[in-house]
């Protein structure tokens, strides 16, 4: 592979919260990134944000903020989440930057002064949820395919892009390079589109209707339709047109998306670069949607997934692996958390973080860790080297190809082999008769696993580093090289120790867990109302927990006595979230005036105040310090 590798993901619009749909596409693009840098080359990696146009300001009105603080809050949201979520990101673009504003109108001029951009009277349908007009044959029963609402009839003067003028030039180029847009499918969808004629591409939005955009440098009157301003991010991103960044990389420049946006990218894109007399990007990698219950993902719904819920809950690179190896590049996929919980017990659980925890033990205890090259190897060592070498490089067609799930698919065959070769050779029994084939075959087990770790580097980095420390290699990370995982002659590896990757997920407790929240959401949904003297009643009150005991015999209860003003003992079920000693000087919320009830034994004379969701049992407790005794109101 040569050259340098460009990659960026759509700038999201800040009118919503990021979501499993934005965290997929930024870890695909970060997957790819990771890969490139496996394979050697340099790259440049660019997400950001797009917060100019009509949604964006409704959105900042709803939420009864000043535009610019709601943009600067709302992407922040976003540049928070990448970290967390391991991306690699060189750059984070926000179309308000100045430096973007003023090469949206370097380009709005260069385009211009060719003579591109006409004046023109216009009457359409325009759907203010996409922000853009509509031909009739593009509605579907008179309305916005995407939104289902019909759009409103608009007659004004704008300025026009005349895209029309690079039509042939746009069909002629799909056709002569295959892989510009790809998978193939979205490629002969956009030639499908362009059998028509193209219609020129209206790039204005007067200021009377809105102000919130990249001002026209030809007319103070207008601002800049929020696509054409936005697809410039992936050139001012790189300081076109003086920028190193811009020289060195773009002809390397590869753009990920959703299927969703695909007509600006394969088509208007193009037609302005050209028009601007930049060279064309090299790839358009467009991927399908996921949907939750077979079904887009809304908020109307309640069904949006957000990605940091999950990853608090299964680690980052659980969350990575499955999005990965679920999803075929290019077809949509529908998402559940049962799915999620099935691969991490099958395939990390089970098969990965066996062999690697099984591998580790047994070096260590048959060979204080030192894994040695051995003087003496069989066949099915030799066998083991072989497959490999095949897996490489099945994995990096595949990884070229946008087949990820495929990659990992055989990475999976390679550690399926592995576990048999562990059956088959059983190491316990030759640690007993025969030292040297346990030094083989323990050195290929662990040459194995450490190529393994490179493979799946861009996929899980968290848990690939941590077995590459667990191996004390002084090459880790983004400093290992594809060329690396061929060599295989260490002399020595030394494991350090054992390492546990992956627990396995109870799915019975998810399943009960998500009962009783669906319950609960109807509960509170359907219960009927109360008075505030009923609410009254109850006697809460702040307690501080001076002592703590398990009640023998039962797992979840404990007994405890409580400063509520009065010393009360009261006993709880909170034994499988808290141990006694985590709960010594505690301040909880405590219903007194319960009736006393026995618990194995022991009175219990209140309760004190817990909530629990998916990541376990939490008490309630002040903010703050308050004087046991205080009422709560
Ligand atoms: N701001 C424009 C993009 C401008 S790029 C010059 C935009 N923003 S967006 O916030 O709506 O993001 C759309 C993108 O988010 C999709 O193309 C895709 O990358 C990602 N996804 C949003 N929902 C998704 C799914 N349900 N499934 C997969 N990816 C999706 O459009």
């Amino acid at each position: 592979m040569e050259g340098r590798f460009y990659i960026t993901t759509p700038i999201y619009y800040v009118n919503a919260e990021p979501h499993l749909g934005h965290a997929y596409t930024t870890i695909v693009a970060d997957v790819m990134n990771r890969f490139h840098m496996l394979m050697g080359l340099e790259t440049y990696f660019v997400t950001g944000t797009d917060e100019h146009g009509d949604k964006v300001v409704k959105a900042a009105k709803g939420a009864g903020e000043d535009v610019k603080r709601y943009v600067d809050m709302m992407s922040e949201r976003f540049r928070n989440l990448w970290p967390k979520l391991n991306i690699t990101n060189d750059y984070f673009i926000r179309t308000t930057y100045s430096h973007h504003i003023e090469t949206v109108q370097h380009i709005l001029n260069l385009v211009n002064d060719k003579g591109d951009i006409y004046f023109s009277d216009y009457q359409g349908m325009y759907c203010f949820g996409c922000e853009r007009f509509y031909t009739e044959k593009e509605l579907i029963d008179g309305k916005c395919p995407d939104h289902m609402t019909e759009p409103v009839l608009i007659n004004e003067a704008n300025y026009f892009f005349r895209m029309s003028n690079y039509q042939d030039w746009l069909i002629d180029y799909i056709k002569r390079n295959p892989d510009f847009i790809r998978p193939e499918r979205y490629k002969n969808e956009v030639l499908s589109f362009l059998k028509d004629p193209l219609e020129d591409l209206c790039i204005s939005r007067p200021k009377k209707r809105l102000t919130w955009g990249v001002p026209l440098p030809f007319d103070e009157n207008y601002v800049t339709y929020v696509w054409f301003d936005a697809l410039i991010n992936y050139i001012s991103a790189l300081n076109y047109p003086e920028g190193e960044l811009f020289k060195r990389f773009w002809s390397y420049a590869n753009h990920l998306i959703a299927k969703d946006i695909l007509k600006p990218h394969a088509i208007y894109w193009p037609c302005m670069l050209k028009a601007a007399g930049i060279e064309p990007y090299r790839h358009l990698n467009v991927h399908g949607y996921w949907k939750v219950d077979e079904g887009k993902m809304s908020k109307s719904l309640g069904n949006v997934v957000k990605p940091l819920e999950l990853v608090d809950i299964y680690g980052v690179d659980a969350f990575r692996y499955f999005l990965m190896r679920e999803m075929v590049f290019g077809l949509d996929s529908d998402f559940s958390e049962e799915a999620l919980v099935g691969r991490i017990n099958a395939d990390l659980a089970n098969d990965f973080g066996n062999l690697v925890s099984r591998s580790f033990t047994m070096a260590k205890k048959f060979q204080d860790g030192r894994v040695l090259e051995p003087e003496v190897i069989e066949e099915e060592d030799r066998e083991i080297r072989k497959e490999v070498l095949t897996t490489l490089d099945d994995y990096c067609r595949f990884m070229e190809a946008l087949g990820f799930h495929k990659a990992l698919i055989r990475i999976w065959e390679l550690i399926g082999r592995l576990n048999k070769y562990i059956v088959t050779q059983e190491p316990w029994v030759l640690a007993k008769k025969d030292r040297a084939r346990l030094k083989a075959v323990l050195y290929y087990l662990i040459q194995s696993i450490k190529a393994i770790s490179f493979m799946l580097w861009p996929f899980m980095p968290e848990t690939c580093e941590r077995i590459q420390i667990r191996l004390n290699l002084q090459k880790r990370g983004r400093d290992i090289k594809i060329d690396d995982i061929r060599e295989w002659k260490d002399k020595e590896l030394v494991v350090s120790g054992p390492i546990q990757l992956f627990p396995r997920v109870d799915i019975k407790r998810l399943k009960k867990h998500k009962m009783e929240e669906k319950k609960k959401t109807i509960s509170v949904t359907q219960k009927h109302e109360i008075g505030i003297e009923e609410f009254q009643k109850l006697d809460l009150r702040v307690g501080v927990i001076k002592h703590a005991e398990k009640i023998k015999g039962s797992k979840k209860l404990i007994a405890l006595k409580v400063d509520v003003g009065e010393e009360r003992t009261i006993v709880a079920g909170i034994g499988n979230a808290y141990s006694p000693e985590t709960l010594l000087g505690k301040s909880v919320v405590v219903v007194t005036n319960l009736k006393p009830v026995k618990l194995m034994g022991v009175e219990s004379q209140g309760m004190l105040l817990a909530s629990e969701d998916r990541s376990g049992l939490k008490l309630i407790v002040p903010d703050g310090d308050i004087t046991p005794g205080s009422q709560v109101r």
